[in-house]
């Protein structure tokens, strides 16, 4: 369908909250007898529940994230959604979940933006339509096992800005009493139940004024892991740096900045970043798909504070990253890597 025949939604598109908008229609896929059903749309914002589905008592559940953006010559697109659908998958696979097909996960996500185009945010307002992919256990059971019946849901909703001052450093504070995952858990798996772990740590982290935390990895606090809902990189010279770690979510966001700085001439490391190396850097951010990247100018760590660049700035090579990446999505710049799933043009 062309977009130039979708009305678009009365919305305050440049004052949009990062919250629930109601749309149109959401996407459902069941899994019964063995096999997943194809992507059926509905208009039921409501999900009815069993009071014993197991996902209420165990927390089986897997979720996702990702974005739809209209670009500047009126397409709209959806960046690397073949990632989510495989991390999708990783997180089930670990959860005991049957894996959704990516081929059901991408036939969904086409559907559901068809169906509420109109609320796809236009291009320039700095907004984006937010898609959320979820599965929970489902069917009547008490013990502890996985669930015989699962349900997939996927809806959207336009959203602004994850913060509402926009690209501009923000300070954090390095956790040192609190964990999201334990070492051999499932840190790396994007289930509810992680982040109900990292809700205290949040909550703490408000509190004493930092809007970001930081933790370190669980087993030793010695070593950096990643922020609350966002990985970590720091730049030092030519090089972007991110921590390997088992405990932390392989972010789509920070892998494409990783090969956008590759792109740049820098050299990139995974590797265990010491919180004590931690000084050395130049620039560091938080990444993640809801803001792409997050600078950050102040790190609280043992009672002390850690200062990178300008308080009001961010530095040059994490904005040149943001400015690439963020332009390769609104279809500014040459989607060079093949990243972009254009779903109307
Ligand atoms: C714990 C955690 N780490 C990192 C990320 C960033 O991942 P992505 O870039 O795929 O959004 C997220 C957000 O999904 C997250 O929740």
């Amino acid at each position: 369908m062309s977009l130039k025949k979708i009305k678009k939604a009365k919305l305050d598109w440049k004052n949009l909250p990062f919250n629930y908008i109601k749309t149109d229609f959401n996407v459902r896929c069941y899994y019964k007898d063995g096999k997943w059903s194809k992507p059926k749309l509905t208009s039921d914002e409501t999900i009815q529940m069993h009071m014993a589905d197991p996902c209420l008592h165990y927390g089986q559940e897997a979720f996702e994230g990702l974005k739809v953006f209209e670009t500047a010559d009126g397409r709209i697109v959806t960046f690397r959604p073949g990632e989510n659908a495989k991390r999708l998958q990783n997180t089930c696979e670990h959860i005991l979940i049957p894996k959704l097909p990516e081929e059901i996960f991408l036939e969904a996500l086409h559907k559901l933006v068809h169906a509420n185009l109109k609320y796809v945010p236009p291009f320039g307002t700095g907004a984006s339509m937010y898609i959320r992919p979820l599965v929970i256990g489902k069917g009547a059971q008490v013990g502890l096992g996985p669930a015989r019946e699962y349900l997939f849901v996927m809806f959207a909703c336009p959203v602004g800005p994850y913060y509402k001052g926009g690209f501009k450093p923000v300070k954090a504070l390095v956790l040192e009493d609190f964990d999201r995952a334990a070492p051999l858990g499932i840190g790396a798996f994007k289930v509810g139940g992680n982040y109900a772990a990292g809700l205290m740590g949040h909550a703490f982290s408000s509190s004493k004024g930092y809007p970001i935390e930081l933790y370190l990895d669980p087993k030793e606090k010695k070593y950096i892991d990643e922020f609350g809902t966002s990985n970590f990189i720091g730049i030092s010279g030519n090089k972007y740096l991110t921590p390997d770690s088992m405990s932390i979510l392989p972010s789509i966001t920070n892998n494409s900045l990783s090969i956008i700085a590759k792109d740049m001439g820098m050299k990139v490391e995974r590797r265990r970043i010491k919180i004590s190396e931690i000084k050395k850097f130049s620039e560091i951010g938080a990444v993640g798909t809801a803001a792409v990247v997050t600078p950050i100018y102040k790190v609280h760590y043992k009672g002390k504070d850690i200062t990178f660049g300008d308080e009001n700035k961010a530095g040059p090579v994490i904005t040149n990253l943001y400015n690439r990446l963020t332009r390769i999505q609104t279809g500014e710049d040459e989607d060079k890597f093949g990243w972009l799933d254009v779903i109307s043009k």
